[in-house]
């Protein structure tokens, strides 16, 4: 009986202890809506911009760190760009309780979504394609609370960016684009922008395949009419500058087609008697770069102007053309010398028989008087004799001239070219 009690009680005590228990308190943890109620007062109202002495601009000090930048699409013009954002402002209204600072500090950081009980400047990306993400809002995000009642909002975003890009320039182009940030809605009466130090940094791990970021970054403050929202804006701009890396094309392109050059030019140390040789040799150099030209089509989008590279390539096969056209000149000399030596060769045969045959040689004589006006009409000396009695062959001399100006050209051509070119791409630059 005492032992059934003794169970009974136990049994009860139990099912208290478990009764008690039985609801686990929950952790003493600020809620969201629990610390905005602390920090933001009851009147305050997110869509009104904070109250600034005398109405004066709101100052939004605004910073950008480019963590990376990729695919620079030239067929779309545009490239994506991963950074972290920061903006600090001040807002009057919100009040801190001292509690809540820990010790020694000066600030609090609270989670991303406190921002959203908070009014924000509406800031934006102007070139910015994909607008979604240029809104400025972002999972990786915080915000920070100063003592001072400035707020510093700062998050991870990416953004695809236009940039109006040229390419006369091309391969030793420099794309200038330039990134811009502004208010939506606040003139430049009601919010200014800033920049603060350091405005725009990259980071120095950052490597681009192509191209290289032109430093130090030129930032701008600027104050812009915009007729679609009738005001006076204030405008954050930074221009980026991608100057293309000539490494690639030097490997790729001038080398190979200078090579292809230059083994054309081996055609006028050829004998005339070998025409397979020298045509073959010829034509493969020019189909040779007319290949290499085709291939270079691919790297980048067709445009309605002249390239730089384009006028390479034609300077190329321009060269290798002459060289052709120079073969074919030659050859047709050297055509006319020899009916010319075997004329003469025959006069003078016919003249030693004239004595026996009177009536063939008159009629030798006048062919050969034809001949010889023939040539003066040409006005073409095929060949002559120099003072020291040596005697010049037209068609060799010119091959062997070929040796030395076609050379000779190409290379004052091309330090022409890369000066115009180099000195031309600075010029934009600047
Ligand atoms: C908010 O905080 C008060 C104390 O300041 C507390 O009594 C209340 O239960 C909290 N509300 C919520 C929803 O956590
Ligand atoms: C408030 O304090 C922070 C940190 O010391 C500082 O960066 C910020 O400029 C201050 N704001 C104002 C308005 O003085
Ligand atoms: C914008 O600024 C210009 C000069 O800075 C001024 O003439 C113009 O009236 C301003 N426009 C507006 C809408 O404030």
């Amino acid at each position: 009986m005492v032992l059934f009690k003794l169970q009974a009680a136990l049994c009860c005590t139990m099912m208290m202890i478990h009764l008690c228990l039985g609801p686990v308190p929950k952790p003493r943890n600020p809620d969201n809506q629990n610390l905005s109620k602390k920090i933001i007062p009851d009147d305050y109202m997110r869509e009104i911009r904070p109250p600034t002495p005398g109405g004066e601009p709101v100052v939004v000090d605004f910073s950008i760190r480019i963590v990376d930048i990729n695919s620079i699409n030239v067929e779309d013009m545009d490239f994506r760009m991963d950074m972290f954002l920061k903006q600090q402002w001040t807002d009057a209204r919100i009040r801190i309780p001292e509690e809540m600072f820990e010790y020694k500090d000066d600030s609090i950081t609270l989670p991303s979504q406190f921002v959203d009980s908070l009014w924000q400047p509406d800031l934006y990306f102007l070139s910015s394609k994909v607008v979604e993400i240029a809104t400025l809002t972002h999972k990786f995000s915080s915000v920070t609370l100063y003592r001072n009642k400035t707020i510093m909002y700062s998050a991870r975003m990416h953004a695809i960016v236009a940039c109006q890009m040229e390419f006369y320039h091309y391969p030793m182009d420099t794309q200038i684009c330039p990134v811009s940030v502004e208010s939506f809605s606040y003139n430049n009466k009601k919010m200014l922008l800033h920049w603060t130090e350091p405005g725009v940094t990259i980071s120095p791990e950052l490597k681009l395949l192509q191209y290289n970021i032109l430093q130090p970054l030129e930032l701008h403050e600027t104050h812009v009419f915009t007729a679609e929202k009738n005001g006076n804006f204030s405008r954050l701009v930074v221009l980026l500058k991608f100057e293309r890396q000539i490494g690639h094309h030097l490997i790729q392109t001038f080398a190979p087609s200078t090579l292809v050059v230059v083994l054309s030019w081996f055609s006028f140390w050829l004998e005339l008697d070998a025409i397979p040789a020298r045509v073959t040799l010829l034509v493969t150099c020019l189909l040779t770069l007319v290949t290499m030209f085709t291939g270079l089509r691919t790297d980048i989008p067709a445009v309605a102007y002249v390239k730089a590279l384009d006028l390479w390539m034609a300077g190329c096969m321009v060269s290798v053309f002459a060289s052709l056209g120079e073969f074919v000149i030659v050859k047709v000399l050297q055509g006319k010398y020899l009916l010319l030596k075997q004329k003469e060769n025959e006069r003078s045969m016919t003249s030693a028989i004239a004595p026996w045959n009177n009536e063939l040689s008159h009629r030798k004589r006048g062919s050969n008087l034809s001949y010889i006006k023939f040539d003066r009409r040409d006005c073409v000396k095929l060949y002559w004799k120099t003072e020291k009695g040596k005697i010049k062959i037209m068609w060799k001399e010119i091959d062997r001239v070929s040796r030395i100006v076609f050379p000779v050209l190409f290379f004052i051509t091309s330090a022409l070219y890369w000066t115009v070119l180099i000195v031309g791409s600075r010029y934009v630059e600047t």
